[in-house]
């Protein structure tokens, strides 16, 4: 068994989250390779404690990241830092040497994504991918897997959502995630759209042109000191595009939807693929359900299969239990680990998205923010 050691910078939800994961590998049964966590950075120190206490691998806590960097010792990094934050960190660690899991968008903007690529094109040699777990679910792997035969014969329509009700509350207070200068000028885009495009991407479905609807919701919020402070960023995106099937050149409607006000959602990722053969929907709001219907002629039968613990990498879970978030995170880890280790993903949809990716992610919101500003449709 391989072991890659780690650190973490940015060490708040998402890095407790893979320190979580890590501290459960002995849960996945066929892996080659595990993450060791010896060093962890965050510049409040407040949030390191709960790392020292519960993991004896971790032998260097810090605020200052270039100390985790300059470490031998640290292989790879997992760097979840707030987004105005990305360029600079991620080009950082690449050029360190470090393999990256980095998180989402991947750079504040255009700009910024553009450096971090050209950073890994400069060290070919470090495993640089973008977070993106929700593709994990046993659902979205079996989808996956009728991408791949082609199951579903021309592609009609797609729909990407990932809808949030965490904005909804006018009393809840700002923070760096409802603030332009950390968060972006993407708003819920950046925050929420890796999440709804890998999967499209990855089966070869891209936007030519987008026409956006972004929405402003809540334009002011407690500051959380008694005051009440400007709320500048996008809370919903509807981004419908003209997508195209990479594979057959066919064009269809492909609609995006970022929601941080959709009221009745909490963390709802969901998909649906309508195709002349078969089409299907997976939502999280009801984890285990996939629903299919095939049609050859004859009455349309939607199917409703529940999915079980049936995942890309095996665990020790059995196959008719549930299947959940941290799961997908753990599922996701393996994905980076087995990649970095063998040099290719288990199979297409079980690997993590892509710099590439990530960048097509940034052309269209890119485009996207354009085309509301501009009320027109603008080419991706
Ligand atoms: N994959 C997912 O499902 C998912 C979910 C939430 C957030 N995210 C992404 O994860 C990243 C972090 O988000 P989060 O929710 O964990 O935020 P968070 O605020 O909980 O954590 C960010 C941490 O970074 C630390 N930090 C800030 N500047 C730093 C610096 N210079 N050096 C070291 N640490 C520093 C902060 O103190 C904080 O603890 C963002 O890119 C966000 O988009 C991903």
């Amino acid at each position: 068994m391989r072991t890659v050691r780690f650190g973490i910078i940015g060490a708040g939800l998402m890095g407790r989250e893979f320190a979580s994961a890590a501290a459960r590998w002995a849960h996945l049964t066929d892996m080659g390779v595990r993450p060791e966590i010896v060093a962890v950075c965050d510049t409040n120190p407040a949030i390191l404690t709960w790392y020292r206490d519960n993991f004896s691998s971790v032998r260097k806590t810090t605020g200052d990241y270039r100390e985790l960097l300059a470490d031998p010792g640290v292989e790879a990094v997992y760097c979840a830092v707030p987004h105005n934050l990305h360029a600079a960190l991620y080009t950082d660690i690449i050029r360190a040497g470090k393999h990256l899991l980095g998180e989402k968008p991947f750079g504040i903007d255009a700009a910024a994504n553009a450096a971090i690529l050209a950073e890994c094109a400069a060290h070919p040699k470090v495993f640089v991918r973008c977070s993106s777990e929700f593709p994990f679910y046993p659902a979205v792997q079996r989808l996956g897997g009728l991408i791949e035969k082609g199951a579903f014969g021309r592609i009609l329509e797609v729909n990407s959502y990932f809808l949030h009700s965490s904005d909804l509350d006018p009393t809840k207070p700002i923070n760096w995630k409802r603030m332009i200068e950390f968060n972006g000028a993407y708003g819920c885009m950046g925050d929420l759209g890796m999440h709804v495009c890998h999967v499209p991407f990855r089966a070869g479905w891209f936007p030519r042109n987008v026409r956006a609807i972004l929405s402003d919701v809540i334009k002011e919020r407690p500051d959380g000191k008694g005051g009440r402070v400007p709320c500048k960023t996008w809370d919903n995106a509807t981004l419908l595009c003209e997508g195209l099937d990479a594979g057959s050149g066919d064009a269809f409607p492909l609609t995006f939807k970022t929601q941080r006000i959709a009221p009745g959602e909490k963390d709802t990722w969901s998909l649906e693929i309508l195709g002349t053969q078969t089409s299907a929907r997976f939502s999280t709001k009801n984890p285990k359900l996939l629903q299919v219907l095939d049609y050859r002629g004859g009455e349309q039968i939607w199917q409703q299969i529940d999915m079980g613990y049936d995942t890309a990498f095996k665990s020790i879970t059995g196959g008719i239990f549930e299947f959940g978030f941290s799961d997908a995170i753990l599922q996701m880890w393996a994905a980076f680990l087995q990649e970095l280790d063998t040099g290719k993903p288990l199979s297409r949809f079980a690997g993590c998205a892509t710099p590439e990716e990530a960048r097509w992610s940034h052309r269209l919101f890119t485009a996207a923010l354009e085309s509301h500003a501009q009320s027109k449709v603008v080419a991706v």
